[in-house]
């Protein structure tokens, strides 16, 4: 890994979600998808974890509080979207979302129509402990009748202790000076001197409550979702609450120790799982086998409009995919945090090894990377706009809704390249899907994904499912509700859901457990896909 100076980086970018952010991942080892030769069969996943179910295959659909909810009023996304005087006004409001705590119930009978066996989902923070060590029992309660319907359909849940957003006490974006330093109205966040261990402490302890309670229901945890994404659009440029750009201003002091404190974070809430959810609710002998959703790409070297193998370019895929994707992850695995991202793990850190069980990918976008901008390993697209920051490498495979590219073929290589980083890591597809108002796009970013996944199973990767997301259209973040995820359509004045054709090509995947010939040459394959009606 070449050091690199970080006055020199031109901040980059990303539609990716909550604003801005990220990229990494891998450079152009793309091969041909198999043959459309023989029906694929994904055997069937049966009682087993995370952790045990070698062999076994899960199909699942994922989702978070704060993008579904309604009433979620304690959440910093909720403050953050409010119009003012009363919230910060910033971006689409969520409101009520797509009322996922009210029909939460109902929602579970959606995923158990696709014959699902798994969900992964998170329960809020905020509304579970909307002040400081308040907790209301009333929302667990909630939540435990949706752990009993999921159990009562045979639905495995996976639940993730941090999606993106937090109780306004932890970093209240009304107050981001902190010049009090942290009190129980304002812990001052992750980056802050004090208040960084405070909140590493309370992630700890909800996430030991949430295993004390459902651990009897629960064997399969995440810990923090897509880390890196999280900690670039709060603490990296600001784009999400609470709003701290300290990638631009101070990197050493503002940015550097929300990441060192995050991985402390996973470490403390791994630890916390395992001491409080000592039940096996699914009788395979693992009672928490817990692992981190986390975001990649597919990078693509580029110049002058063409793939490119310049070492130059090479070079920049290469601290992309280290900055956004490896530094976390081996950080956890070798116990030792690389202080200055500079490639080099320099500051030592035991007590974080040996906390992750297994990975799950998020992939959505390819992206093109030229090492003659010196804008990475990170791209501010709000300071970087247009092909001179991410250069197009197809644009027939654009989203329009999110502006980049999506090749679910592309799964091929990450899961290719992650297995061979970490041969004895369990890899688990937790998020993969599409902005799209079109059912067969859905239908064909599944079945792509899914004939590169058991290409990649044969091929001996230790790959055990695949959760779409997301089960309904939902709160995008700072893109609002404009594009739209779900397999099930929600009209946002009904509140209606409608399956795609997507649940339905999903659905019937699972139900058979197999990817059939016909289903393979209608929505298979790795070329351009049915078009969005703004691109025909
Ligand atoms: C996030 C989700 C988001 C999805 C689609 C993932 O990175 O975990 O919260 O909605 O991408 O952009």
């Amino acid at each position: 890994m070449r050091p690199h100076s970080y006055e020199s980086i031109f901040q980059l970018t990303t539609t990716l979600l909550l604003l801005p952010v990220v990229l990494a991942a891998c450079s152009g080892d793309e091969e041909e998808p198999s043959p459309l030769a023989q029906e694929l069969e994904f055997p069937a996943f049966g009682s087993s974890s995370a952790a045990s179910g070698k062999g076994s295959f899960r199909f699942g659909a994922s989702s978070s509080a704060t993008q579904i909810e309604d009433q979620n009023e304690d959440t910093d996304w909720y403050l953050w979207t409010t119009p003012e005087p009363d919230g910060l006004g910033k971006g689409s409001i969520i409101g009520d979302a797509v009322h996922g705590y009210s029909k939460a119930l109902d929602d579970v009978n959606l995923i158990a129509d696709m014959h699902l066996d798994a969900y992964r989902f998170s329960f809020e923070w905020a509304r579970i402990e909307p002040t400081r060590d308040a907790i209301n029992e009333e929302a667990l309660e909630h939540y435990s009748d949706v752990l009993d319907a999921l159990r009562g359909n045979e639905i495995h849940p996976m639940l993730v202790i941090h999606h993106f957003s937090n109780p306004v006490w932890v970093d209240d974006p009304r107050d981001v000076g902190c010049a009090d330093g942290p009190t129980d109205a304002n812990l001052c966040g992750l980056n802050h001197p004090e208040g960084g261990d405070l909140v590493v402490q309370e992630l700890a302890d909800h996430a030991r409550l949430l295993a004390e309670r459902f651990g009897d229901r629960v064997d399969d945890w995440g810990t923090l979702n897509e880390p890196m994404v999280y900690l670039l659009s709060a603490y990296g440029f600001g784009g999400g609450p609470p709003g701290k750009p300290g990638f631009i201003t101070d990197f050493q002091g503002g940015f550097v120790p929300a990441v060192r404190n995050f991985l402390s974070a996973h470490a403390a809430i791994y630890k916390a799982i395992k001491e409080a959810d000592q039940i096996d609710a699914d009788g395979d002998g693992v009672a928490a086998s817990i692992g981190i959703p986390h975001s990649v790409q597919v990078y693509v070297p580029v110049r002058d409009g063409q793939p490119s193998e310049d070492p130059e370019d090479l070079a920049a895929v290469d601290r992309l995919r280290w900055f956004f994707e490896y530094s976390f992850i081996e950080a956890l695995q070798q116990g030792s945090f690389d202080t200055d991202m500079d490639g080099e793990l320099d500051e030592p850190h035991p007590e974080w090894r040996d906390t992750l069980d297994w990975l799950g990918l998020q992939y959505y976008a390819r992206v093109g990377v030229s090492g003659l901008q010196p804008n990475v390993p990170v791209i501010d697209i709000s300071l970087c706009a247009g092909p001179t920051c991410m250069p197009p490498v197809d644009p027939t495979y654009l989203v329009p809704a999110m502006g980049y590219e999506s090749d679910p073929a592309g799964i091929y290589s990450l899961l290719k390249s992650y297995s061979a980083r970490w041969p004895d890591m369990p890899l688990l597809v937790t998020e993969s899907g599409i902005a799209t108002e079109v059912g067969a796009r859905r239908a064909e970013v599944i079945v792509r994904a899914l004939e590169q996944i058991a290409r990649v199973r044969d091929e001996g990767v230790d790959v055990r499912g695949y959760y779409h997301w997301s089960l309904l259209d939902n709160f995008e973040w700072a893109h609002g509700n404009e594009p739209r995820f779900g397999l099930y359509h929600v009209d946002y004045e009904t509140f209606e859901r409608t399956p795609s054709e997507g649940a339905t090509v999903l659905g019937e995947i699972a139900r058979t457990r197999r990817l059939s010939d016909a289903t393979r040459a209608k929505y298979g394959g790795n070329g351009p896909m049915t078009p969005e009606p703004a691109m025909r």
